[in-house]
Formats: C-alpha cells, sequence, structure tokens
C-alpha cells in the first residue's frame, strides 16, 4: 500500500484493531525513512490528535531528524501545552521547539470582538510566528503534516480550512503527509498502538483558534483566564461521571457581560460561564446531551465557588441548527 496517492484504494482495509494499526505504522515508518532519508523534517505540533500521531510516527520513523514546532498562542484549553511538552519531549524524547507567543496574540486581540476578525488574526499571527522560527532552523528540506482523508474530500489537501495549522503557501518543502488516507476513528487506532495516552488520543475536537472563539467578543485576560479554569472543572467533571467518553464535544463560553451576584455577603458581579454539550457525527448538525442534574450542581457550584470573576453557569439548550456549536 503505496501512500502517494490522494486516493484512498478499495482494498485498503479499515483500521480497526492494534494488529492493523501496527501494520500501518511498520509500513509508513518504512516509507518515511525512504522519501525522509538523512534530512530534517518540520512539524507543526498543535497536540491535537492529527499532528500528535504524526508526530509520534515521524519520531519512530527519523527521531531527532524531526523537529517539532509546538505554538502556543495563549488561547489553548488548561494544561494542553504543558502536555504537549511531557508527552513530546520529556517521554518520547523529540526535537521539540516550545515558543510561548500568548503576549503577541492577546496583544494583536485586544479590542477586537469581531468573530472573523479574531479568527484571522489569529491564523495570521500563527503563520507569522511558525514561519519565523521555520526561517530560523536550517537544513530543513520537509514539512510533515496531519492531513486526514476527511481533509482530502473536503478540501484541496491542505490543512488550512478552519484550522490555524494552516501554512505559508510560499514554504519551499516537500510535504510529508504519512495519515493522509485515514479516517479520524483510523488515526485514533494508531495513536493508541503508537503509546499516545488517551487524553491526546481520545480528545474532543478543538477550534483552531481555541479559546478564542469562546472568549466572547474583545478577549481580556481576566476572562479568559476564568474561561480556562472553568472550562478545565467542566472537563474534570465529565471525565468523573463518564459524560466524556459519550458527548462528541463540551466546552465553556463565557460572554463580556456581568450580572449582578452575592459572595460572602457581599455584592459581587461576575460573568455568566454557559455550558455547552453536543453531539453529531459531521458536526453540520448537532443534538443536546442530556446532564445530569446532580452534575449541573456540582459542575455549577465548583466554577462559582472556584473560578474568580465567574458568579452564574448557564446551560445552552439550543440544537444546531439554529445555534451553531460555538457561539461566535
Ligand atoms: P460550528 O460552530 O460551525 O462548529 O457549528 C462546527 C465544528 O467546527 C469547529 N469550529 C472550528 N474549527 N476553526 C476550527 O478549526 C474554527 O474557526 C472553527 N469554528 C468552529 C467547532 O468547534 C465544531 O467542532
Amino acid at each position: 500500500m503505496k501512500m502517494n496517492s490522494n486516493i484512498r484504494p478499495d482494498s485498503m482495509e479499515r483500521i480497526t484493531t492494534k494488529e492493523l494499526a501496527d501494520a500501518f505504522i511498520d509500513e509508513q515508518i518504512a516509507l518515511i525513512r525512504e522519501q525522509v532519508g538523512d534530512k530534517k523534517v518540520l512539524l507543526a505540533l498543535s497536540g491535537g490528535v492529527d499532528s500528535s500521531v504524526v508526530a509520534a510516527l515521524l519520531i519512530k520513523a527519523v527521531g531527532k531528524q524531526l523537529v517539532c514546532v509546538h505554538v502556543n498562542h495563549g488561547l489553548m484549553r488548561k494544561g494542553e501545552s504543558e502536555q504537549v511538552i511531557e508527552v513530546f519531549r520529556n517521554q518520547l524524547d523529540a526535537n521539540l521547539i516550545y515558543i510561548d507567543a500568548t503576549d503577541r496574540f492577546l496583544d494583536l486581540l485586544a479590542g477586537v470582538d469581531e468573530p472573523e476578525k479574531k479568527r484571522k488574526i489569529i491564523g495570521g499571527e500563527f503563520i507569522k510566528v511558525f514561519d519565523e522560527e521555520a526561517s530560523k532552523l536550517e537544513g530543513i528540506s520537509f514539512l510533515a503534516q496531519g492531513t486526514i482523508y476527511p481533509d482530502i474530500l473536503e478540501s484541496d489537501g491542505v490543512k488550512a480550512h478552519h484550522n490555524v495549522g494552516g501554512l505559508p503557501e510560499d514554504m519551499q518543502f516537500e510535504l510529508c503527509e504519512p495519515i493522509k488516507l485515514l479516517y479520524k476513528d483510523e488515526v485514533r487506532v494508531v495513536g493508541k498502538a503508537l503509546g499516545l495516552p488517551s487524553s491526546m488520543v481520545d480528545r474532543q475536537p478543538f477550534p483552531g483558534p481555541g479559546l478564542g472563539v469562546r472568549c466572547l467578543g474583545a478577549i481580556t485576560r481576566d476572562r479568559l483566564h476564568a474561561l480556562r479554569e472553568a472550562d478545565a472543572i467542566l472537563r474534570e467533571e465529565f471525565d468523573l461521571c463518564g459524560l466524556a467518553g459519550k458527548v462528541w464535544q463540551y466546552f465553556i463560553a463565557v460572554p463580556d457581560f456581568k450580572s449582578v451576584g452575592v459572595r460572602d455577603s457581599k455584592r459581587y458581579e461576575g460573568w455568566p460561564a454557559i455550558i455547552r454539550a453536543v453531539n453529531t457525527t459531521d458536526a453540520m448538525t448537532a443534538t443536546i446531551e442530556e446532564i445530569p442534574y446532580e452534575v449541573l450542581h456540582k459542575i455549577t457550584n465548583r466554577i462559582t465557588a472556584e473560578v474568580e470573576g465567574i458568579n452564574r453557569v448557564l446551560l445552552d439548550l439550543t440544537p444546531k441548527p439554529v445555534g451553531t456549536i460555538e457561539w461566535e
């Protein structure tokens, strides 16, 4: 099975087991070594499923010839960048360059409240940061990408659509796209076979612009911090009650208005945290997941007690259509 075509052959078996995944991995390792030789490969490693699996595959195939660049745009969920560093640098001994570009992104986003403008700024700045880093490196011949088969079916095959991972068109690298014929479920099976943690391989979809489109309106650092903390509590509680494995996408959005509340017998003005938990197969339509009231109460109690700046918790009951999954 050669992977140099963009068309998945009918004969290609769906990868559903560890055995099939191992066979795919062995085959890809040979192909990658053949393609790359002793040259260097660059990869933008977001920590999402696709780029993580490509990184793990390339580390197996060419080790330190792979240079991973992880750009923290300051809009990651709690603990995400730390996990990328822990798994790839500490556990897999990868050649990982970590760039904390939080200030660059948040400074550019200050005062910008229009959703598409926010997306453009985040996408554009990501390319700039990555490009700057790439130009500092010498002897890179290949650019690895976590393109998967639905990306090829839906677009021109380059992971630019919707994704912060869209890279400069004028980069003079040859592409290395080892999972481009795989469907998402297969990528997860391969990721597990490669030994990546479940928290990385089974994670819910997360938009490229990250928390940037959930910190509604013009992003401020204090509200972004509150959103990140509240989102972490929601994820923890969904893990605990088993909903994490059942719900397709779940998150918190925090709008930019406050309401009156009371805390410690004093007036306490705060933002509301809005819970969104949806199920879908293709993200074109979505239904609402029913969350048991006791879970909702626990989440509400924790968020309002533990998160500075939040004084109410609301539940979004709107299916798609008419509500999109994200608020922005
Ligand atoms: P909507 O909000 O359009 O979301 O119902 C459908 C799916 O797409 C994700 N989404 C994005 N992903 N960049 C991304 O990479 C974006 O700008 C973006 N906007 C929405 C959303 O999280 C959901 O899974």
